[in-house]
């Protein structure tokens, strides 16, 4: 018997009407439709048409100075894909949220339910939250510390994972006759008594069909790869050249070990902006279209944000001022050093670095025939920087139809990608096994 190809992941990060910070501003997208759930359960669906693992939200706690330039993201990303769930059959449904401002016993009833509502399609994407204007909504003067931040995000998951483990698979009897809902030898409280959090439990959302949503994780810090090795199931990264992804594919499966798990139990997936058309010659012209629709002073907020600087006053045409070392961000330290090295590798003057971020802000961007692009991921994929791919469409609908409809058909012909689901949840797609409750076969009850 022949042993099929190894085949990659393929997630869609889906970002408004494009993740081209000018994307609304372009002819190929529709601005109105950032306010109309519609249009994300077309996405939904194109992105079910490619038999794609998952679709991704990403998720901020603030408006910030930004509102005036850009459209941004609406909708509340569990509540958005419970919709996009009544609407798709397969696809994996991916929501980011915070364990900075939020609880835990919150936060996994709504990854419950909506691992209920999709049967088995949940996907959490943990987050640190490691913007200033998210910490002045909840409380705060100043973004907590990047390290207590990556504390709590531990203590936090490890609280949400006994919650869900709470309810054993077959808690739930159902029995009219008799009058039983649920058996309660099999409802156990977790009784959490830790740092941060106290917990009693149990859940109030009998076990969901995956028992947990997918964990997945972005950060690239020490502290972040060090918390995805521990926990994430699949990893986004923004890594701009295959030396770079091929060396964080590395360095972060090199840590698993040490938690007790193996290579294949976390997938890394780069994130990748892919602008497509029939010619390289028409693409690079594409992208250009969106780089000359750019607004500078929205540009500089995003790069002062990410930076750590205020640049909204520097000359364009000059290269960046003398920026701070990555221990000195408390904000987002990976994507800080990304920016910077960027900066100074192609010695880029701002307005240069603003073309280059437009795209994806820090994501790789890639204008290129169908092939051209297949021929970038099969590279990546085969030599050792990917279990799979972030694709980040710079405009939408358009630009995740034409991966679905062109790229995807020549992944499929070799042998790279599924020709159909082969799994009915998220964690079945990511090649996952299901996992049992910690609690079952544990001797506890609750009285009700
Ligand atoms: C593809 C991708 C998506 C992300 N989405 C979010 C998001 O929705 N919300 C958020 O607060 N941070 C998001 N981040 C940021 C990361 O969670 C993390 O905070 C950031 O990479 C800095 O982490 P570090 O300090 O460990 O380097 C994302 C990062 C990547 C690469």
């Amino acid at each position: 018997m022949s042993v099929p190809p190894k085949q990659f992941h393929l997630n869609a990060f889906l970002m408004g009407v494009g993740h081209h910070e000018a994307a609304w501003r372009h002819p190929r997208t529709e601005e109105r439709r950032v306010l109309d759930v519609r249009h994300f359960q077309e996405l939904g669906r194109i992105a079910e048409r490619g038999k794609l693992d998952s679709v991704f939200f990403a998720d901020g706690l603030a408006v910030g100075p930004r509102i005036k330039r850009n459209t941004l993201a609406v909708f509340e990303p569990v509540t958005l894909l419970s919709a996009i769930a009544a609407a798709t059959e397969h696809v994996g449904l991916i929501a980011t949220a915070s364990t900075t401002y939020n609880e835990p016993f919150n936060l996994a009833r709504k990854f419950a339910s909506l691992d209920h509502i999709s049967s088995g399609r949940a996907g959490w994407n943990i987050v640190t939250s490691g913007n200033e204007e998210e910490a002045f909504n909840f409380g705060f003067d100043a973004i907590p510390e990047h390290a207590r931040r990556y504390e709590r995000a531990q203590e936090f998951v490890d609280v949400a994972i006994q919650l869900w483990d709470s309810w054993e698979s077959t808690a739930i009897v159902l029995d009219p006759e008799e009058g039983i809902f649920a058996d309660p030898d099999k409802v156990h409280s977790i009784d959490y008594v830790g740092d941060r959090f106290r917990v009693r439990g149990p859940l109030n959302s009998p076990r969901s069909p995956q028992g947990r949503p997918l964990l997945v994780q972005a950060g690239s810090s020490e502290s972040g790869k060090d918390f995805a090795a521990r926990y994430a199931e699949a990893v986004f990264t923004a890594q701009r050249t295959l030396e770079e992804g091929q060396a964080f594919y590395r360095d972060l499966k090199s840590r698993l070990p040490k938690y007790g798990r193996s290579a294949d139990e976390l997938k890394v997936l780069p994130g990748l902006v892919p602008f497509i058309a029939d010619t390289r010659a028409e693409a690079l012209a594409l992208e250009q279209e969106f780089t000359d629709l750019i607004s500078p002073d929205y540009a500089l907020r995003q790069l002062s944000s990410l930076l750590g600087v205020d640049l909204t006053e520097h000359a364009l045409d000059a290269p960046l001022p003398p920026l701070p070392t990555e221990s000195e961000i408390e904000g987002g330290k990976s994507r800080f050093t990304l920016v910077k090295e960027l900066a100074e590798r192609e010695e880029l003057t701002v307005r240069q670095l603003i073309g280059k971020l437009g795209g994806g802000r820090g994501h790789r961007t890639f204008a290129g025939t169908p092939e051209d692009i297949a021929d970038e991921l099969q590279s990546w994929f085969e030599n050792g920087a990917a279990d799979g791919f972030n694709i980040m469409p710079p405009y939408l609908p358009g630009g995740l139809a034409d991966f679905v409809d062109r790229v995807v058909p020549i992944l499929q012909e070799r042998g790279l990608f599924r020709t159909d689901y082969t799994a009915t949840t998220l964690r079945g797609h990511y090649g996952l096994d299901p996992v049992e409750s910690q609690f079952a076969h544990v001797e506890t009850q609750v009285s009700a």
